[in-house]
């Protein structure tokens, strides 16, 4: 059994303390309404502003960063835990030096990760070594243990919420359990797909009105995304919009997004790395782990 403490004892490699990385989780509670997109953009925007990002896909059934960025990897998270690789194996450099996970593909029935895998990757990560000063989660769909998990985890968790009614109530769904069960005081709303500046605050107004009736949560809104071809297109040609069209109008808000993500206040905490989310995902996963061959005990 592995306990917060044991992590502890893993070194940095090269022995030197780190500021501890900027983490932050994107999740929506609805599928489609643009988790994806915001990651791979707001990694991408980070890089950009000299941010050493990694880009982590945790998505194991509907995985498609490496999809939007036109990489192809050989080996995915999934490999990783089927014992078919390491956890560096998987690293891809993208555009600009941007590090990339990549979850699995297509493997349907890999969807949840177990909190002994959180555990594995916990150790694999910290050995990972590398420098980096930020980390964007992509997360699947829905509230699974997995999600929840990794959103806790985080400093930040984005939530992002599109004008559709689903969206709304499956963003209120998510904030309402990471509120209640794993005690999130902070979330970021960001609207995407919007058709207007007035439309992306209402969206925010109306879960904040729900939020601070019904929970302890503190909201806070980071922007909106406009619906933007551009960004279709980008897609199309596997790139982030970012970079493929860095002038048109969802490029412009992700810049100023990534702009305010460096503007929040910096973990603070004793070790450096990753390990300071690595921890946190350890806190959570601990309790549940019972073997001492985590990353593996649950093949693909
Ligand atoms: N701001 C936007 N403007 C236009 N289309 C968008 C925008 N955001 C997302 N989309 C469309 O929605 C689809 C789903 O987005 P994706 O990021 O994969 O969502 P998720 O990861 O939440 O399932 C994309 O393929 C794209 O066509
Ligand atoms: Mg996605």
């Amino acid at each position: 059994m592995h306990s917060p403490a044991d992590i502890n004892a893993i070194p940095a490699a090269n022995g030197t303390a780190r500021p501890p990385v900027r983490v932050i989780a994107v999740a929506s509670g609805k599928g489609g309404v643009g988790k994806t997109s915001v990651s791979v953009n707001l990694a991408m925007a980070l890089v950009h502003a000299g941010q050493r990002t990694l880009l982590l896909d945790t998505d194991l059934g509907l995985a498609n960063v490496d999809v939007m960025l036109g990489l192809s990897p050989q080996f995915t998270l999934a490999d990783v835990f089927a014992g078919r690789c390491e956890l560096q194996d998987t690293l891809l450099e993208g555009p600009r030096g941007l590090w990339v996970v990549p979850a699995a593909s297509g493997k349907r029935h890999m969807t949840e990760l177990l909190p002994q895998q959180h555990i594995g990757l916990v150790h694999a990560f910290c050995q990972l070594d590398l420098p980096l000063d930020a980390m964007v989660v992509d997360n699947a769909a829905g509230i699974s243990d997995s999600v929840l998990t990794f959103c806790q985890a985080a400093q930040d968790v984005i939530v992002v919420v599109c004008d559709e009614p689903a969206s709304v109530t499956d963003a209120y769904a998510l904030i309402k359990v990471l509120s209640r069960e794993r005690g999130v005081t902070r979330v970021q709303v960001l609207a995407n797909q919007v058709n207007n500046a007035i439309e992306g605050k209402q969206l925010f107004e109306k879960l904040e009105r729900v939020s601070a009736r019904f929970l302890d949560v503190t909201l806070h809104y980071l922007g909106a995304v406009p619906r933007d071809e551009w960004l279709r297109r980008a897609i199309q040609r596997q790139e982030a919009v970012v970079e493929a069209f860095p002038g048109c109008p969802s490029a412009l808000a992700f810049r100023d997004i990534a702009r305010r993500a460096n503007s929040w206040q910096s973990p603070v905490g004793p070790r450096g790395g990753v390990e300071f989310f690595m921890e946190r995902l350890v806190a959570h996963g601990a309790s549940a782990a019972s073997t001492n061959d985590p990353l593996r005990s649950a093949v693909a």
